[in-house]
């Protein structure tokens, strides 16, 4: 069955049992990555290493792929375009003005990692606190950063309007 929105997503996750409450398991931090302890650490500390975006590559495949997009390449996904949250930074010309900006950011990627989002007591995504190790989310982070952004997106290139069925 394909999945066409992100709450049927959700819900098959938490049907599935690992990602759901009291079931959660701890999961390891990928191999060879530098161990960051349980402080969170901010700015993200693999920023730019070769071998985090690697490892961040296939733990985004394996745990955001569903609902943020393959590869994250696609501009059409269920979830927000991981891409694109460092836009307003990229436009920063003063260094340590885009630091700060880019470490807010990472703020923000953590938090709605661990705490998932959730809107009117539905899930829209699952919350990984206790599940992805800090390692993981900072590699996964690491790795849509580091892809390319699409062009800008403009009114001819939207899909076009499919009823629901
Ligand atoms: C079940 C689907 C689902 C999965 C799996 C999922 N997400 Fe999400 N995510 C969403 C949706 C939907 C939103 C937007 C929710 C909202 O804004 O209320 C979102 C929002 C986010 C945001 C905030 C983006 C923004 O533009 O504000 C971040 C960061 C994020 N997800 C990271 C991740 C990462 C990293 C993973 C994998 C570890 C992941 N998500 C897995 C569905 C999912």
């Amino acid at each position: 069955m394909p999945i066409r929105h992100w709450h049927q997503a959700g819900l098959l996750l938490a049907l599935a049992g690992p990602l759901s409450g009291a079931l959660a398991e701890r999961l390891a931090p990928p191999p060879g990555l530098t161990p960051l302890g349980e402080a969170a650490r901010l700015p993200n500390p693999y920023r730019g290493q070769p071998a985090a975006i690697q490892a961040g590559q296939a733990a985004y495949e394996e745990h955001c792929a569903a609902c943020h997009g393959e590869q994250a390449s696609r501009a059409v996904a269920e979830g927000p375009d991981l891409r694109r949250l460092n836009s307003a930074c990229r436009r920063l010309t003063d260094a340590a003005l885009q630091a700060h900006c880019l470490r807010d950011v990472d703020a923000y990627f953590l938090r709605s990692v661990h705490e998932g989002k959730r809107r009117a007591g539905l899930m829209h995504m699952p919350a990984w606190q206790g599940v992805l190790p800090q390692e993981t989310i900072w590699a996964i982070r690491s790795f849509t950063e580091s892809r390319p952004l699409p062009p800008p997106r403009t009114l001819p290139d939207l899909p076009p309007v499919e009823p629901d069925r």
